[in-house]
Order: structure tokens, then C-alpha cells, then sequence
């Protein structure tokens, strides 16, 4: 490496769980959606992507890798791009090479890139809002952008607009051919409803057969349900939640999301062909989450579900350790998954006296192995700098420390 310097930066960045959904762009190439939508970034803690980001003269391209393997991809190509122009743009407003700004030859070395997920990457998990989040946010420390970076994101993926603040989110649909307007807010901080919840009901962690992006293009193309969701539905549904949200009127939030996640899923099926991205599992859990919120004659509990069978559920504090201990009662580990952890993140304490009623469902089946483990969260304050450079994910040659060939 001689006497060149490796310029790093590693970053961690949340996975987010929309409760308005984004499903449909009127702008493939800059990710533009057809409406606004609304989530809840998680705590990096539990469910997080971690990139590290380097530049050096001796770096003979831009290189990317991702989970140990060398990736090509064009929507990384996007997003470094206008990085750089920011970069760039940024320089020549202000011209030193102080501390706070970058060598100006800095702008033309490659990158190096590497990344990795701590869950199962592309199974519904939101995996590519937190990597592209991560990247975005990474990007932006190392070659010092400063303002608003969901859009960087958002040409990675629409949905990793979100995942660049904690809290809850909305991410504007904006109206420029551009795409200027069409970034992410804050609406408000982890801190305003700490007694919100999330719990993940991992179903599978196989990657999924429709990928966000073509089933989205599909349904576009197809589902009149889709345009008159657009039309009348999502405007209402949206300022409903923000209000609940800002209210803490968590029967309100629960009511809407899960109508919300059943009208996005009704879409999938009213797309031709006809995507299903729910099983008997995440039907199971809907009849389960119903059941609950009947016998407390409240919503106590709301799901929600990406393009996967996986399930995000809402809850306020009070009510997970109960329904920990009902999903897995209902749902107990197989005799495979003996030994591992079933109840991932925070910590779950067991209940002895449940009702029988609760125990006793008639709808609800008893499917040992269906859900494989349970990750116990809550909403996060968003994207970090990592500190301690052993977690850099790149040595001191700019290569991947886990460098595994791809075939
Ligand atoms: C169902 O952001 O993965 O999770 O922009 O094509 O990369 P692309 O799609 P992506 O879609 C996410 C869809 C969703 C709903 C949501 O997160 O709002």
C-alpha cells in the first residue's frame, strides 16, 4: 500500500416496518412511488446491516461485497454517483482542505465497499432498506455530505429512504419529475412512544420468489385495485396513522395497519399473474392476532407483513410478554430447533397463568416448527457510526476480512 492512506468509515443502519405501505413507482429508474408512506425504523441492536466504506488512489475500481460475496449492481452505482456530485458540489462552494472537508483528489479514487446483514437477507426482513441505508449513510460520512441522504438511499431502494432516521418516518411521494421532493422525515423520535413494541415472527429466512421490484412493477401494470388504493385510499389511511401516532392512540394505529398490510396483500392477489406472499403460517398469525384482540374486546396487538410470510407485529409493552407466551404455546419449536434461542433481542419473561380461553382457541391450530424464532424489539433512533475499528469489515489492504470467492 506504500504511504497511501485508506480513508474509512463503518456505519450501522436499522431495518424499518412500514405501516403505510410503499407499493408501486411511477419512476423505475429514480425509484419514485406512487404514494406516500409511513414505518418505523427498528433498534440496529436487534436487526441491523453494517458496511464499511473505503477509498484509496491504489484502489483499482469501485467494488462492492456483499454478505462475503463480490456483487456487481447498478443501483450502488446510482447512489455512489450522487454522492460524489454532492461531494463535488460541496467542494466547490467551499474550497480548503480542512478538517471538516475532504482532499479534493479524494473525489476521484474508487471505493471499496463491504457489507453485511446480522438477519436473513431478502426474506421479507426489509433487508435491503438497512443496506442501503447503511450504505447511503456511510457514504455520506466518509466523503462528508452533509443534509437530508433518504434520496441517495432511495436510489438503492425505495424503501431505505426510511431507514436513514429513527422513529417514526414518512417518506413523500413529492410530485417533480426529478425526484427532488420525494424524500424522508422525521415525523417524530424513538423517545416520543417508548412504550411501543415490535416483535418479528420469523416464518422462513428463504429468500423470497417475487422480489419487491417486480411484483410492484406487476401490480402496476395490473391491479385496478392498486390505482384505486392510490386514488382513495392511502391519503386517509396515512393521516389517520400520523395522528395516531402522534396522539398515542395505539387502538387507531393498530385498526389502520392492519388493514393497511391486508389491502397491500389484496393488491398482490389482485395482480395478473397473481402474487401470494403470505402462507398458512402468516394466515395463522392474522387469526391468532384477531382472536387476542377479541378477548381483550380491544386491538392489542396489530401485524403487518412485507412481500414475505414473515410477520411484524405492534404491541404496547404491556401486552408482550403475554403474547410471547401465547405464540409459543401455539407455535412451540420443533425438535430441530431445540437448543437454539426461540425468543431473540430483548429479554421475555414467562407467564404461568393464562387464561385457558387465551389457551383454548378453537381457529388456532397447534403447528410445532412454523415459526422458526421470535425477534423481540422496539422502534430505534436510526443509523450510527461504528467506532471501534475492529468491527471494520475491510483490513488495512481495502479487502474484505471474511473474503469468500464467488463461484
Ligand atoms: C412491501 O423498497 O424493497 O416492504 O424500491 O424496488 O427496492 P424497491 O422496493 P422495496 O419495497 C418495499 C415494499 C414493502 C413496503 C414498504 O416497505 O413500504
Amino acid at each position: 500500500m506504500g504511504d497511501f492512506k485508506i480513508h474509512s468509515v463503518t456505519c450501522k443502519a436499522p431495518v424499518n416496518i412500514a405501516v403505510i405501505k410503499y407499493w408501486g413507482k411511477r419512476d423505475t429508474k429514480l425509484i419514485l412511488p406512487l404514494n406516500s408512506s409511513v414505518s418505523f425504523t427498528l433498534c440496529t441492536e436487534h436487526l441491523c446491516a453494517t458496511t464499511t466504506a473505503a477509498v484509496s488512489p491504489t484502489f483499482k475500481q469501485d467494488q462492492i461485497w456483499l454478505n462475503g460475496e463480490k456483487i456487481e449492481n447498478s443501483r450502488l452505482s446510482a447512489c455512489l454517483k450522487e454522492i460524489r456530485r454532492r461531494a463535488r458540489k460541496r467542494k466547490s462552494v467551499s474550497d480548503n482542505d480542512t478538517d471538516d472537508n475532504i482532499p479534493s483528489e479524494m473525489l476521484n479514487w474508487n471505493v471499496h465497499i463491504c457489507s453485511k446483514n446480522n438477519f436473513p437477507t431478502a426474506a421479507g426482513l426489509a433487508s435491503s432498506a438497512a443496506g442501503y441505508a447503511c450504505l447511503a449513510y456511510c457514504l455520506a460520512k466518509l466523503f462528508k455530505v452533509e443534509g437530508n441522504i433518504s434520496d441517495i438511499a432511495r436510489l438503492g431502494s425505495g424503501s431505505a429512504s426510511r431507514s436513514v432516521f429513527g422513529g417514526a418516518v414518512q417518506w413523500d411521494m413529492g410530485w417533480d419529475s426529478s425526484g427532488s421532493d420525494s424524500i424522508a422525515r422525521q415525523l417524530y423520535p424513538h423517545t416520543h412512544w417508548p412504550e411501543l413494541k415490535v416483535l418479528i415472527l420469523v416464518v422462513t429466512d428463504q429468500q423470497k420468489k417475487v422480489s419487491s421490484f417486480s411484483g410492484m412493477q406487476g401490480s402496476v401494470e395490473t391491479s385496478e385495485l392498486l390505482q384505486y388504493r392510490i386514488k382513495h385510499c392511502v391519503a386517509s389511511r396515512l393521516d389517520a396513522v400520523v395522528n395516531a401516532i402522534g396522539n398515542k392512540d395505539f387502538e387507531t394505529l393498530a385498526v389502520n395497519t392492519m388493514k393497511e398490510s391486508n389491502q397491500f396483500h389484496a393488491v398482490c392477489l389482485d395482480t395478473y399473474p397473481p402474487i401470494s406472499y403470505l402462507n398458512d403460517t402468516s394466515h395463522t398469525i392474522q387469526n391468532l392476532v384477531h382472536s387476542f384482540n377479541k378477548y381483550h374486546q380491544c386491538a392489542k396487538v396489530a401485524y403487518t407483513f412485507d412481500a414475505g410470510p414473515n410477520a411484524t407485529l405492534y404491541m404496547l409493552e404491556e401486552s408482550v410478554d403475554l403474547f410471547i407466551n401465547i405464540v409459543q404455546h401455539y407455535f412451540p419449536p420443533s425438535l430441530s430447533q431445540i437448543g437454539e434461542p426461540f425468543v431473540r433481542g430483548l429479554p421475555v419473561n414467562l407467564i404461568d397463568n393464562i387464561d385457558e380461553n387465551l389457551l383454548n382457541l378453537k381457529s388456532i391450530q397447534t403447528t410445532p416448527g412454523a415459526i422458526k424464532y421470535i425477534i423481540n424489539t422496539a422502534v430505534g433512533s436510526g443509523p450510527e457510526v461504528v467506532m471501534d475499528p475492529s468491527e471494520s469489515l475491510l483490513g488495512e489492504d481495502g479487502l474484505p476480512k471474511q473474503y469468500k470467492e464467488s463461484s
